[in-house]
Parts: structure tokens; sequence; C-alpha cells
């Protein structure tokens, strides 16, 4: 598979500034292991919104929404014109709602391909402008591309522009919804709120907690998340770092207790991205402003390395 390393540097929908630089530090890394990971590949940039501009927020049920939809078109057609040229996106990005751009690339290169989602991370991100918490976007990439149905959970009361713009990245890149709720597996979600519970539970969506990984063993978990997508016929792997433990990943905006090890994380990605079906792999939210030691990039670019290594070598 002809691999394409795609950076989107993303980041006005964390709550945190900095993980734009996510990118950067992940060379960074790569240069003190002594890697000659970046020199493999010639990139691809996607414009993002700079952040810079976009100070003053209009839309406090889900901010910089202007920018986000701006910045998830560009990844749209980014990703949709890799596939349509049989090319395999690596995703280095930002901030996580980039994954909905890439689900919406990947869905209008080929949309009669049942799609398959595996989300590694702490959160769901299944929240909507009604139910977000904090109106960060990065909680909802996930619900721009399957029906949500759990306007009883509605907490907020966005105003008209911002469902507009709500409405108007729903469908980039086709008709909504690009994904059925049983389509998606998460892995070592552990930090979700009621809404998000909401829709887990009515659609019975899977998640593969940080102990049945640790029970079970990574393989066999790789196996089973596999297994639950038996009928799609492509799948796209979103590798969010806070999936890994707080005590790792200091340097992303929304740390969370007992996640995944390097490890874990490392064997997972790899087992996961054997499969033939996996079309497209991504990982977000690294955010170096909250790290003096660039630890988190260092960890990250660990499983980025090994995960493209393990592509390579199974082709
Ligand atoms: N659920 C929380 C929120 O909506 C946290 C989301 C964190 N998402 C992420 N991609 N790090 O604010
Ligand atoms: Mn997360
Ligand atoms: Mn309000
Ligand atoms: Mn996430």
């Amino acid at each position: 598979r002809k691999i394409k390393l795609v950076e989107v540097r993303s980041e006005i929908a964390a709550g945190t500034r900095g993980a734009s630089l996510g990118i950067d530090a992940l060379k960074i890394a790569s240069l003190d292991k002594k890697s000659n990971f970046f020199t493999k590949f010639t990139p691809i940039n996607v414009p993002d919104a700079n952040s810079f501009l976009w100070k003053g927020n209009k839309h406090p049920h889900a901010k910089y929404i202007d920018g986000v939809y701006q910045v998830l078109k560009n990844v749209h057609s980014t990703i949709e014109t890799l596939r349509l040229n049989k090319k395999f996106p690596i995703v280095l990005a930002g901030d996580h709602s980039t994954a909905a751009g890439t689900i919406m690339g990947i869905k209008s290169a080929n949309p009669d391909k049942r799609l398959g989602v595996i989300w590694i991370d702490a959160h769901a991100d299944l929240h909507t402008p009604y139910t977000t918490p904090s109106g960060n976007m990065h909680g909802m990439p996930l619900a721009m591309c399957i029906k949500t149905d759990n306007l009883e959970c509605q907490i907020n009361e966005p105003g008209e522009e911002t469902i507009q713009f709500w409405e108007k990245i729903k469908n980039i890149g086709g008709e909504f919804p690009k994904v059925s709720p049983e389509d998606i597996v998460f892995i070592s979600v552990r930090d979700t709120e009621e809404p998000e519970n909401h829709i887990i539970s009515k659609n019975g969506i899977k998640n593969f907690t940080t102990e049945e990984v640790r029970e079970k063993g990574v393989k066999e978990i790789a196996q089973q998340a596999l297994s639950t997508l038996k009928d799609c016929e492509q799948i796209y792997i979103s590798f969010d770092v806070d999936s890994m433990d707080s005590s790792i990943s200091v340097g992303t905006g929304t740390p969370v207790p007992n996640g995944l090890t390097v490890e874990e994380a490392i064997q997972l990605n790899t087992e996961l991205i054997k499969d033939k079906r996996v079309c497209c792999w991504e990982i977000v939210e690294v955010n170096p402003t909250l790290d003096t030691e660039n630890l988190m990039a260092e960890n990250a670019f660990e499983v980025l390395e090994a995960t493209t290594k393990s592509l390579v070598d199974n082709y």
C-alpha cells in the first residue's frame, strides 16, 4: 500500500491552544530518537484555520465552528483525492475534530463501501452543539458522522447560525450519516458524559475498556474489534493520544487516568493495521505546550513509527 503522510495543523477545536504544534513536536521526537522516519515521506499539508484569526468566538456551543468547517472541508478533499488514487493516508493532526473530515473523505471516495471506525481514545467524541459541556468541537467528530438520536439529553440552545454550520458540516462529502453506530468500536474510552452514554447504550456500541485489554491481552482485543466490524469493507483507525494513561499523556489537552501504556498502544495499533481492510490511520492531540520534556510526542512518535512499520511489513 502506498503510504501518504498528511499533516493537519488543527487546533481551534480543542479547549487549550497548542495542538497545531503537535506535528513538529513529533518531528523533534524523531530527531531525538535518531529516527529517519520523516525523511522517508514527502508530506501533504492540509491548510488549517490560523488560530490567531479566531479570537472572537460567536458560537459558545460549537466554538469557532466557522473555522472548523473550513478545515474539515480541506481535510475531506485531501483524503478523498488520496483514496481515489489508492493511497493509504497516515494523518498527523492537532485537535481531533479533523477525524470527521478524514471519515468524510474516505466515504466520498468510496460511497458504496461500508465503513467501520476503530476509535482509540479516552473520550467518545459523540457530542453535538446541543449536548456539549464545553463547546469544544474536538469532542464532536463522531457525532458529525453518525445519527445521534439523543435529543432528550439536550442541555444547550445553540443559535441559528451555529445550527446552520453544524448541518453544513454533517453534509461535507455527501449525505449524512457516513457511518452507522454498529460500525464503531471504542477502545479505552473512559471519560464520557450522559448524552454520549445514551448514544452508546441505545446503539450497543462496543467499548473495550483498558481493564479488558489487560485481562484478555492486546492481540485478543484487536481480533475482537476487527470481528465486530466483520461486515465492513473498509476500516479507519483514529488514535487519540489521550487514550494513553495520564501519567504518560501529560502533553495533551484532556488527559485521563486508567489509560493504555505506550507498549499496549503500540501492540494494539500494529496488530489492527495488519487487517487489509484498514485504509487510513490517524494520530491526534499531541500538545507540546503542555509538556516541558516533549514526553508525549516521544511516546506518540513511538506509536506512529511502529504502526507505520507494521503497515509496510505486512503489505
Ligand atoms: N467530552 C469532553 C468535551 O466535550 C472532552 C472531549 C475531549 N476530546 C478530545 N478529542 N480530546 O469537552
Ligand atoms: Mn480524547
Ligand atoms: Mn447556553
Ligand atoms: Mn478524541
